[in-house]
């Protein structure tokens, strides 16, 4: 008889995802439940972190009973419980946090802290069984962009990330700009398929040649220069773009980040020796920037690797998987785990 599987219940609430999923083994997925308030935030064009608490408090006991009926398990089959605890909103963090505390306390069973971005670089092993090391990892995501070097996702070290706007927040503002839906980034990039990636040349920052840096607000300010002079008025006038126009906006900023998130990714492969990248998080879902990086990784000779959209984007899996790492390791949280909102370097 094969020995009992090691399930676990991951939790993820840092930004506008309820999401619950039961993982064994750290890659079989058993239930991935997402409730999203993008609903709730449209409106504003942005995420509204009071709204999110309270729909993160509203959500989490039915997203994680569901995710238990949907995997056919009870608490008393978990063998730990796994929750992103930082980076994030620290209100909407501590919804998730709060309720796996409770349930590991209850129940008498291990409680494991994940790191949000390192999640979304695990992402990958959830998929790929086989990963070339050492590797590379970039998250672009809503709230982060960093790029890692790791010999095992539990032995990564931060090269670099934003100095000022995440990438998908510069996708998300610039489609607010082009007075696009929320979130951004699929507005962008479907927009951007009409339109002339060379058509603007908005400029690339790549901040020193060596740097593993990333800086996105002098990109956006171009865009709403280019779209509303620099003067721009509040409230803004109304567009006066052709459909055509707007598409070579769109594609052209494209093109830009694709240039630099592409370019800084593969700098840091070739300067730390790596044998892969790994993508992760939302703007990673991006079809332009898959494309160009499946093909420059390949012309270096670098295995690539990316997630499904499901992983790429903010889900419970990539939590439990991780947990699943740490908990094997004896990793675990203390029972005093607090939700730290800043990434901590
Ligand atoms: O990883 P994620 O789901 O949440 C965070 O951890 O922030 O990423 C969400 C971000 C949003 O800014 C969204 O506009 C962006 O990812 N995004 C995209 C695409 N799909 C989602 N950006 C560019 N192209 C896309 N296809
Ligand atoms: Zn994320």
């Amino acid at each position: 008889m094969s020995p009992p599987k090691t399930l676990l219940l991951g939790i993820e609430t840092s930004c506008d995802e309820t999401a619950c999923s039961v993982v064994a083994e750290g890659h079989q997925v058993l239930a991935s439940v997402v409730a999203s308030q993008v609903d709730l935030h449209r409106k504003f064009g942005g995420v509204v972190p009071e709204i999110a608490c309270r729909a993160h408090l509203q959500a989490i006991i039915p997203v994680i009973d569901e995710a238990l009926t949907r995997a056919q398990v009870s608490l008393s089959d978990l063998a730990a419980i796994a929750v992103t605890y930082t980076p994030g909103l620290v209100g909407a963090l501590l919804v998730g946090v709060s309720a796996a505390k409770a349930l590991a306390w209850t129940l008498g069973i291990p409680l494991v802290g994940v790191n949000h971005l390192e999640a979304h670089v695990y992402a990958n092993f959830v998929v790929h069984r086989r990963i070339e090391l050492p590797f590379v990892a970039l998250v672009a995501s809503g709230g982060h962009t960093t790029l890692y070097q790791g010999e095992h996702v539990l032995d990564m070290r931060l090269l670099g990330g934003t100095i000022d706007d995440a990438a998908g927040e510069a996708f998300d503002k610039v489609a607010s700009i082009l007075e696009l839906g929320y979130p951004g980034g699929p507005e962008v990039e479907k927009l951007a398929r009409e339109g002339d990636p060379k058509a603007i040349d908005f400029p690339r920052s790549f901040l020193g040649k060596d740097s593993y840096d990333f800086s996105f607000s002098g990109i956006k300010t171009a865009v709403l220069y280019y779209c509303h002079g620099q003067n721009v008025a509040q409230p803004r006038r109304k567009l006066s773009f052709s459909r055509q126009e707007l598409a070579d906006i769109a594609a052209s900023f494209q093109e830009a980040m694709v240039d630099v998130l592409v370019g800084k990714a593969l700098q840091a492969a070739r300067n730390t020796a790596a044998s892969s990248v790994l993508l992760g998080g939302g703007v990673c879902c991006n079809r332009a920037l898959r494309e160009r990086i499946t093909r420059e990784a390949s012309d270096q000779g670098l295995a690539l690797y990316y997630p499904p959209a499901e992983l790429c984007l903010d889900n419970a899996t990539m939590v439990a998987g991780l947990g699943w790492e740490l908990l094997r390791r004896g990793r675990l949280a203390p029972p005093e785990l607090a939700a730290v909102s800043e990434l901590q370097l």
